[in-house]
């Protein structure tokens, strides 16, 4: 379970079972249901745009059609409170700009997933699925919010 921490703005809580990822006053996440439209369709290598508390990447290690797991995280900060205390070992963990990433990697995926707003957004989805289409077929980039 990931432990109630705080680290720079980024705070880790729990209440009722609930765990919660807050940055500031921004409500990021907790990690309730809602992504499994996507983690139980997705297979091969599946890239995941946002760690957050790790909710996809966990599903996606539990899909046995998944064989690799990459996940984008801008915050060294979430990647510090989280990512060691997970246990996901089709997943590699990146730290950098899913925006700098997307444009600069070569890496091929099977399926994407992008969460990386948090009620506004300054991109829309559709800049962020033409920019993950550079390396995922065009209908396999899905984005939390769209369904
Ligand atoms: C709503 S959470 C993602 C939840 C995640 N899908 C999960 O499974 O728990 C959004 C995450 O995206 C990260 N993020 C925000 N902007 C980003 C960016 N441009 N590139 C990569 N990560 C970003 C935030 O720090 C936060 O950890």
């Amino acid at each position: 379970m990931i432990p109630v921490a705080e680290k720079g703005k980024f705070a880790i809580t729990r209440r009722k079972e609930k765990t919660y990822l807050y940055e500031g006053g921004i409500h990021w996440m907790d990690d309730g249901p809602g992504y499994e439209f996507f983690t139980e369709l997705a297979s091969g290598t599946v890239g995941v745009g946002g760690l957050g508390l790790g909710c996809v990447a966990k599903q996606l290690q539990a899909n046995d059609d998944v064989s690799r797991i990459v996940v984008v995280e801008i915050s060294q900060d979430v990647i510090d409170l989280v990512w060691p205390h997970l246990d996901i070992p089709k997943a590699t963990i990146v730290h950098d700009d899913l925006d700098h990433y997307l444009r600069t990697t070569t890496e091929k995926f099977d399926y994407f997933y992008i969460d990386v707003w948090a009620g506004e957004n300054d991109k829309s989805i559709s800049n962020w699925r033409k920019l993950a289409e550079q390396s995922v077929p065009p209908d396999r980039v899905l984005c939390w919010g769209e369904v």
